[in-house]
């Protein structure tokens, strides 16, 4: 990691709260709940490469809803429809379309990291409870977070079945082709005008984590969008969730995330950003795929090699696939001395709501969230709409 002196942010020890963490591990599944969960699975697993593993609904003697898992290397997504208008998941997509409904945790001890959860103020939603089968027992609990989402607790450990007891091994007609996703990297939250502080102060509090990024609306601004961020993660940075918030614009534009909850009617997930070793590969293959990635102005290019300095790609490839390139922050460019780096991507929205979205990333050294392509990304377009006059 480099020196960073641009952000506000602070790992050092002092800003930590002094209660102890809850012991999370990982991330686990993240849960969507969707109007069409065959057919999200079926998209997911052509276009993105994630093996549907196991299956529950109807046929396995679950009468209420439809449930895919889906993996590709420590990724695991999951989609569940509900099969009458009246069930929650029914009233949750008709509120606020497809969306992430739980951000799963995995963690060793789900019974007491429950009970240091709601003894700290969380909201339980289900108690820990173990279901077993032939191979073997899991145990879940389930807590409130922002808006509608949750978080899940799961401890795997002790099952060897292919997702959950009640699920059944589902027979894929193809093998998924991967697209070299790896794990998630972090998993971002939007939220409404006003409610960063109480939200940082629930995962401070609750959980034990301390603010690892710290960007305010001088670091993303533009005249057309402006947002406040914290990154709230665990000391061992297996966990790391960027917060947004609505800023006002220089101009007085909607911000983006005042966008998102419009749309999604609260507070939601925003995106999953996803682990890939070679971007270059993985978005070629998703642009195979007909995968609708953001558009990048051409001209952005023309400024990397002074934001950036040196890297391994060669710039006319990333050009090419619309991969953008950011530096660690606080570190200089460098000509000839590769510095800490690292490349991302972000698709459209995945559904028809301008709601969710994922973001490939590569990271080359760099441990930030790509604040200075935001800003090189609106200057970009803020220049090509110059130059039609319309500036
Ligand atoms: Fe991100």
């Amino acid at each position: 990691m480099g020196s960073s002196t641009t952000s506000s942010a602070s790992t050092s020890p002092a800003h930590r709260p002094a209660i102890p963490e809850i012991p999370v591990l990982g991330f686990d599944v993240v849960e969507f709940w969707v109007g069409n969960a065959k057919q999200a699975a079926h998209y997911y697993h052509h276009a993105f490469g994630f093996d549907i593993v196991a299956y529950q609904g109807p046929e396995t003697g679950h009468r209420q809803t439809s449930s895919y898992m889906l993996r590709q290397q420590d990724i695991c997504l999951r989609f569940t429809s509900a099969l009458s208008p009246d069930h929650p998941v029914s009233e949750h997509v008709k509120a606020h379309g497809d969306g992430v409904k739980d951000i799963g945790f995995r963690i060793a001890d789900v019974q007491e990291a429950y009970a240091m959860a709601t003894d700290r103020g969380a909201k339980g939603l289900c108690a820990p409870s173990t279901e077993q089968d032939a191979h073997g027992s899991l145990t879940k609990a389930t807590i409130a977070t922002y808006g509608q989402t949750t978080h899940t607790f799961v401890n795997r450990q002790n099952y060897s079945g292919a997702f959950e007891p009640g699920f059944t091994p589902y027979q894929q007609a193809t093998p998924a082709r991967p697209t070299g996703l790896v794990r998630v990297d972090h998993v971002v939250g939007n939220l409404g005008q006003g409610e960063l502080p109480q939200w940082v102060d629930f995962y401070e509090t609750v959980f034990g984590f301390f603010v690892f990024r710290d960007y305010d609306e001088t670091d993303i601004s533009t005249d057309y969008s402006a947002l406040i961020s914290k990154v709230m993660a665990n000391a061992s940075l297996t966990i790391k969730m960027p917060l947004n918030a609505p800023a006002q614009s220089k101009g007085g534009k909607k911000s983006q995330i005042q966008e998102f909850v419009d749309y999604y009617g609260c507070p939601g997930v925003q995106h999953l950003a996803l682990i890939t070793s070679n971007i270059v590969e993985t978005v070629a293959e998703l642009r195979h795929r007909n995968v609708e990635l953001m558009a990048v102005p051409k001209n952005y290019y023309a400024h990397v090699e002074e934001r950036v300095g040196a890297i391994l790609e060669p710039l006319d490839r990333l050009a090419e696939l619309g991969i953008i390139v950011d530096l660690e922050e606080g570190e200089e460019p460098d000509s000839e001395a590769v510095q800490d780096y690292m490349l991302q991507i972000f698709t459209l929205p995945l559904q028809d709501r301008p709601t969710f979205f994922f973001e490939i990333i590569q990271r080359a050294g760099a441990t930030g969230f790509g604040k200075g392509n935001f800003k090189a990304l609106f200057e970009a377009i803020e220049r090509d709409q110059a130059k039609r006059g319309n500036l």
